[in-house]
């Protein structure tokens, strides 16, 4: 990515959501915006606070969230989002009114860019008559699914029979009821009344998004466009677009790479089910013994709290470091982009979150997919069913299946098919963002309309 003549009279004021797979993007958005000569501000609550040492050219403006214990633990996702988005919006006017004053020699023109769901920023930013952009750090088919539900609860089709789970839902094919993202979000009224809380302020001029229009999502963006009226960007993938940084909340193991080295080509399985999923212990076991039945090498991440209901630090069953010796490698966080785009990886077990399903796509790497809640569900859909680069894990959880399903992709023609198309998405991938591509077009015109306030 080119570096442009620095435009420091337009600060931008990037208001992340305080969640691994959502600050990650806007950090790297960050870091592009900055390439292209704005200056950047990250203001951030103090949950999760990103580490400003990693971004020495962006300033920090830390809101004080006043967030309990309580309301940070992530197994209630709508209730953090409500409290974030309550008890922000005071203190996010306060020191950002205090950010502009001290500036105010300076003379610049302010713009908020902020993710969808910390929409306390945009209620901010209309009461300072300040321009605002939203980021989406979901796809666009999973936020055309999410959009369509108040209308699917209107028209009768939800909630649904769990018999009509694998029916098609009217106006979103290819998606399943059962891919709806509404499974394990909390009440079907608690979901319709959060997407109505976020349209009610709606008043942004633009909305970036993380996703490839020329590759992956044209038609979900066309249908968006439709409804949203302003202009839109489709400028990522933005760990691709943007410079690497660590984005990073865990301390990432990076041992696993010289693990990796010896490892022969795309022989290697990598299991991570991202930042927020958990299993149980049951659950847990039949990972383990799935993968080590299956004879194939693999690096697994188990992230520190997310196996359910368990007080002792070691969670593996006994006997399975046994049983694997060195074909299998764990860790509790891995540097997920360098190992996907190591030579070693041919397949990844992911929970189909939306950053690493770009970044699987990016690289190449084919996947075993198994989701578990909101917009994983959707991405998991269109892997399978429409990019056709994944194997969805169908009977859930179970040893037997599990060990299938790794040969099905690792070893067996059906596997070899599905990297071949995944090698082809790369190539793709590389052209979009490339002088003349629709992402790099996108970004070039994204920085023209923030220049032309
Ligand atoms: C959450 C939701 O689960 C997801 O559906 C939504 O799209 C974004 O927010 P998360 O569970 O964090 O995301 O998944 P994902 O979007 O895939 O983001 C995880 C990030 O953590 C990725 O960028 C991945 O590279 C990184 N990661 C994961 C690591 O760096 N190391 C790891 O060991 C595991």
């Amino acid at each position: 990515m080119e570096t442009q003549t620095p435009n420091r009279r337009h600060r931008l004021v990037l208001v992340p959501c305080p969640l691994q797979g959502h600050i990650s993007p806007m950090l790297e958005l960050g870091t592009i915006l900055l390439s292209k000569g704005f200056s950047i501000t990250i203001a951030h609550t103090m949950f999760n606070a990103p580490n400003p040492s990693n971004h020495p050219d962006f300033s920090f403006l830390p809101i004080f969230d006043n967030l309990s214990d309580h309301d940070t633990t992530t197994t209630n996702l709508m209730a953090l989002g409500k409290a974030i988005n309550t008890n922000c919006e005071a203190p996010f006017l306060k020191c950002l009114a205090r950010m502009m004053e001290e500036n105010k020699s300076l003379d610049q023109v302010v713009w908020i860019i902020y993710d969808a769901l910390v929409y306390f920023a945009e209620a901010v930013a209309k009461s300072m008559k300040l321009p605002s952009i939203i980021l989406r750090t979901a796809g666009a088919c999973a936020v055309l699914a999410f959009d369509t539900i108040p209308w699917l609860q209107a028209e009768g089709h939800l909630p649904c029979q769990d018999s009509m789970l694998q029916d098609l839902v009217p106006s979103l094919h290819p998606l399943r009821f059962k891919d709806l993202p509404i499974s394990k979000m909390g009440s079907l009224d608690d979901i319709v009344q959060l997407i109505m809380d976020s349209r009610r302020i709606r008043s942004s001029s633009a909305i970036i998004w993380n996703t490839i229009a020329d590759l992956l999502e044209h038609s979900s963006l066309e249908q968006l466009h439709q409804c949203y009226n302003v202009p839109f960007f489709s400028i990522g993938p933005l760990h691709k677009m943007a410079p690497a940084t660590s984005t990073s909340l865990l301390i990432e193991d990076t041992d696993c790479i010289e693990w990796l080295d010896k490892q022969a080509p795309s022989s290697v399985l990598y299991i991570s089910l991202g930042s927020l999923a958990t299993v149980d212990k049951k659950e847990l076991a039949e990972m383990a013994w799935g993968l080590a039945n299956s004879g194939q090498p693999f690096l697994w991440v188990v992230r520190p709290g997310s196996v359910r209901d368990s007080e002792s630090p070691e969670v593996l069953p006994e006997g399975f470091k046994e049983k694997i010796g060195e074909r299998g490698h764990v860790v509790k966080w891995a540097p997920q982009k360098e190992v996907l785009a190591h030579g070693a990886v041919g397949g990844f077990w992911s929970h189909c979150g939306w950053n690493s399903t770009l970044e699987s796509i990016c690289e190449g790497v084919p996947l075993i997919c198994m989701p578990y809640f909101a917009d994983q569900n959707v991405n998991a859909r269109y892997l399978c069913h429409v990019w056709k680069v994944g194997l969805e894990l169908e009977h859930g959880l179970e040893r037997s299946e599990i060990e299938k399903v790794v040969k099905r992709l690792m070893t067996d023609k059906e596997g070899e098919e599905l990297r071949q198309r995944a090698g082809d998405m790369k190539e793709k991938v590389e052209l979009c963002m490339s002088e003349g591509g629709s992402s790099y077009k996108s970004l070039n015109d994204l920085a023209e309309f923030i220049l032309s306030f």
